[in-house]
């Protein structure tokens, strides 16, 4: 039962997707962070430290907002797996090709989130909307970053 009154969306469906987004996000951006190979190596190192401790983070304050509009946080693998818009692999070795991958989520949880404010938007949820728009703020500077990198 949500605090909030609002359409027919529910903010538990919409941070739920994103949690699930972020926790997957999270995991292939270490897997970029420790295998990744090759000339961007120091500064895609690097870079993945910080993005994916800005995900850890965000993971905790988007799971506790669930909980304070009234749901249920989803913690589960099986659970972030099937509410999550991409999966978690990154099914190669070449280094441009994992920042593709990265970008390509960061991407599609842009559209869950924008998707998500738009739901919300007229409701009185204005808790929830403001961890939306810090989360995408966030996607918006990796988007940019990812896509300066790899311009060639
Ligand atoms: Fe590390």
């Amino acid at each position: 039962m949500s605090l909030f009154s609002s359409k027919s969306v529910s903010p538990v469906d919409v941070l739920s997707k994103i949690l699930a987004d972020s926790y997957v996000l999270l995991l292939k951006t270490q897997n970029v962070h420790w295998n990744i190979e090759g000339s961007k190596f120091r500064s895609i190192h690097i870079t993945t430290d910080e993005h994916y401790n800005n995900l850890f983070e965000a993971i905790d304050c988007i799971a506790e907002r669930i909980r304070m509009v009234g749901g249920k946080a989803p913690a589960t693998f099986a659970e972030f797996t099937k509410l999550a818009s991409f999966d978690e692999k990154v099914d190669t070795d070449n280094q441009n090709e994992m920042l593709a991958t990265l970008l390509s989520s960061h991407e599609a949880i842009r559209g869950d989130i924008i998707s998500g404010i738009k739901q919300l938007d007229g409701s009185d949820d204005f808790g929830t909307i403001d961890v939306l728009n810090s989360r995408l703020a966030f996607h918006d500077k990796v988007v940019w970053m990812l896509k300066a990198t790899l311009k060639k």
